[in-house]
């Protein structure tokens, strides 16, 4: 009995472990990334995809399944008894060959399918954001007919909703992988290389989403939100973007530290990472023109707000492992005093 009882336990340990993963599944208000559940056109044309492709495995899992469970009981061994000896069955054969044809064909038709439909020219009033893969945070650069009207941000992808959204991937460094599962596949972000993607979002929201390929010490804090947002809030978004910051000095200064925070930003060598477009030219961390207006910072993996800026200014590879922003040893005075310089980026 205590045999049967342990013999049966990793049975039953999985029985419930596949419980759980399905009140999981049926609860997708929880999972902010969840793929099963799209909000736009091309996410859903995957979701379409998944659902025969799903319903073909658990068919083809509970019939191999059925039939070993079958197999065992029927065909047990009992003592004094040798099974009759057999060569070949030309009728289960043919079966178990073809059977697996036509589903694998099924499914690789299907799956050619939504790929070239996926792979189609986006509409021609598409928005187009180049996203550039680094270690660990995302760069966009929202690119114009006429170049002048360029801009540039991180982290925070903000679209127009029911719009096509043309993204052009690549990266820095190592390959990364782009991946806001409600509204789209994932692709891969490789040095060197382009590749597109379009995204669109159905209703305005926030979408979740995070780098899908392991690219070092932070990958798992390389995250990413896309922000969907009706045509004229979208707009006013876009026409504040493309506003030069204003140097916070002489007679347009807010507060006295934040003139001070500007001068640090220069002394201590954050103008050489960092551009603020009107003011500086740095190309290696995330252009901060408009940091004001980001709802996060840092791979998207802090909320931006003064306290959490005073942590990362204060230490940033200890808030987040292998960060090429180096602790620059700033004391309390000047980290309020760049934060004030950082308040005036709105
Ligand atoms: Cu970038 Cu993982």
């Amino acid at each position: 009995m205590r045999n049967r009882i342990r013999r049966s336990l990793p049975f039953v340990v999985g029985l419930v472990g596949l419980a759980i993963a399905m009140a999981i599944v049926l609860q997708p208000r929880v999972l902010p990334q969840n793929a099963l559940d799209p909000e736009g056109p091309f996410a859903r044309q995957l979701d379409r995809l998944w659902d025969p492709v799903f319903g073909i495995a658990v068919f083809v899992f509970f019939l191999v399944q059925g039939l070993i469970i079958f197999a065992v009981m029927r065909f047990k061994e009992k003592p004094g008894d040798r099974p009759r000896q057999v060569h070949g069955n030309s009728k289960f054969e043919l079966g178990w060959t073809v059977a697996p044809a036509v589903l694998l064909a099924f499914v690789g038709f299907a799956t050619v399918g939504t790929l070239i439909d996926l792979a189609r020219d986006p509409e021609p009033d598409a928005l187009q954001v180049r996203v550039t893969g680094h270690q660990w945070w995302w760069e966009y650069e929202y690119q114009y007919e006429d170049a002048s009207q360029n801009f540039t941000t991180a982290n925070e992808l903000y679209i127009p909703t029911g719009r096509n959204v043309q993204l052009t991937l690549t990266s820095s460094d190592v390959i990364h992988n782009y991946w806001p599962p409600k509204l789209a596949g994932k692709l891969y972000a490789i040095p060197g290389r382009e590749a597109e993607m379009t995204i669109e979002a159905d209703q305005p929201g926030v979408y979740y989403g995070q780098c899908a390929e392991f690219c070092g010490l932070s990958h798992a804090n390389m995250r990413l939100r896309v922000i969907a947002q009706d045509d004229a809030a979208y707009a006013a978004w876009e026409g504040d973007q493309r506003r030069p910051a204003t140097v916070p000095a002489a007679e347009n200064v807010t507060t006295a530290d934040a003139a001070e925070g500007y001068e640090l930003f220069q002394t201590k060598g954050c103008q050489g990472c960092h551009a603020v477009e009107g003011q500086f030219n740095g190309r290696i961390g995330p252009d901060l023109t408009h940091f004001q207006d980001r709802r996060t910072f840092a791979g998207a993996i802090f909320e931006n707000n003064p306290s959490n800026l005073r942590r990362w200014l204060r230490n940033a590879p200890a808030e987040k492992q292998g960060s090429i922003m180096p602790n620059l040893n700033l004391s309390e005075e000047e980290i309020t005093s760049l934060i004030a310089y950082l308040e005036t980026l709105d």
